[in-house]
């Protein structure tokens, strides 16, 4: 029997925007690749519209300049890390348990001594001014509106003191290592001052990233980017609160730190009381160093693709590290998360929490804190379903006899 969709008739009398809204609840969508329309689909010009986090990224293109979208879109050299981090999770199916009584779910996660409304957190990410005017605030705002943690990077474009009024409790602090210690220790200072109880070091980036898909968007703007950008290393600071009255002549000195060691990690941890988590970790050997140098907490994290293009998906790396840490100390992880269930499948996996980056940013591209908003709400629904339809009534509860 030939489906109604392919009936020519049906075709020519349905206008292409109805088509579309048929479409939306016929089988041929899991023709489409990871659950979305053609690149057809009319782009979302509200908030509400979203179907699924996906759908902003087609938004935040359009509204941003290119050099901007190449900005949150790359990855380093073919990208394909950025993509092996989403095809992992498809190798990884959820086991359903029947008749639970799932009335009540409980998304409430448990961190440090403070308990958050869901195990999804906003990972840190650079310059969120040049996505929105609002930057960090919307970032913020939305996290504190939504009950969710909130991760604020070193090259942030507000400054942590705004940033922590905006989010009404001090957010945790993303901090990257720099070859000159004196650099480090007035970030931390002033991290420590603001009150931030978490420090969350970042590991992956000290050899640089050699970001091809960042040049070419770039080289599709028309703008005069000298407008904005100059090539001195002042100026890359000059938007960056962290850096107010710290000098920085050497460009290096901010993220890239080839030399650094494990004996940085222990001059940190003498150095700070706040908890000390380490973020892009990704093998057994690193997670038991962390164990020896009295890390608090490991993000595995491939830093969304962007670091090194190892081919690695973050949620493949994750089980060697709970297996090394063995429940001493809390594992998140971070890179690729676009659905509820991929959320679910870390959980199950031993992850404590599960860190975003590229849905937000898309979000508050598109529409600012609106936008921010929607995507936490559209993903903790989607956790919330599939839990119920897994039959488990709290985070707590996501256990390895989910998937396999
Ligand atoms: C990042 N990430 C990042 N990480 C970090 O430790 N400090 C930072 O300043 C930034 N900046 C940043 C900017 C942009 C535009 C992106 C997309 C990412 C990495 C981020 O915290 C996280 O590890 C990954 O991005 C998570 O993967 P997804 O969710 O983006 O796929």
């Amino acid at each position: 029997m030939r489906s109604s969709f392919s009936d020519p008739q049906t075709a020519r009398v349905l206008s292409r925007r109805a088509l579309l809204r048929f479409l939306v609840g016929s089988p041929v969508l899991m023709l489409a690749p990871r659950g979305r329309l053609s690149a057809e689909e009319p782009v979302i010009t509200s908030p509400v519209e979203a179907l699924n986090v996906l759908d902003f990224e087609a938004a935040a293109r359009q509204k941003l300049p290119p050099a901007h979208f190449g900005y949150i879109a790359t990855g380093v050299d073919d990208d394909a890390t950025v993509h092996a981090n989403r095809e992992a999770f498809s190798r990884l199916r959820i086991r359903m348990r029947r008749l639970v009584d799932v009335r009540e779910v409980d998304l409430s996660m448990e961190l440090f001594g403070r308990r958050w409304s869901s195990p999804i957190l906003l990972a840190p990410a650079a310059s969120q001014r040049a996505l929105h005017p609002d930057g960090e605030l919307a970032t913020a705002r939305a996290a504190k509106a939504k009950g969710h943690l909130h991760v604020l990077s070193t090259l942030a474009t507000t400054s942590i003191e705004d940033v922590n009024a905006a989010q009404g409790e001090p957010v945790w602090f993303q901090l990257y290592p720099t070859s000159d210690w004196t650099i480090t220790d007035r970030l931390l200072g002033r991290a420590e001052a603001a009150g931030c109880p978490v420090v969350v070091l970042t590991v992956d980036l000290f050899a640089g990233s050699n970001r091809e898909t960042q040049e070419r968007f770039a080289r599709r703007d028309s703008r005069a980017c000298g407008s904005c950008h100059q090539p001195e290393p002042s100026d890359y600071v000059r938007r960056k609160p962290m850096f107010d009255g710290i000098a920085v002549s050497h460009l290096p000195d901010v993220v890239d730190a080839p030399g650094l060691s494990w004996s940085f990690v222990r001059r940190l941890r003498d150095r700070t009381r706040a908890k000390l988590v380490l973020k892009g970790i990704v093998t057994a050997e690193d997670a038991r160093l962390c164990l020896e140098h009295g890390i608090d907490g490991i993000v595995v994290s491939n830093h969304g693709g962007r670091a090194g293009e190892s081919g690695r998906a973050a949620i493949e790396s994750l089980p060697e590290v709970v297996a090394a840490v063995d429940g001493r100390i809390p594992v998140l992880v971070d890179g690729g998360f676009r659905r509820g269930t991929d959320v679910f499948k870390a959980l199950a996996l031993g992850a404590r929490a599960v860190g975003i980056a590229r849905p937000y940013l898309w979000g508050l591209g598109a529409f600012g804190q609106p936008g921010v908003e929607r995507v936490l709400e559209l993903l903790r629904a989607e956790l919330a379903l599939i839990m119920r339809q897994a039959g488990v009534t709290a985070v707590s509860r996501i256990d390895r006899s989910f998937v396999v």
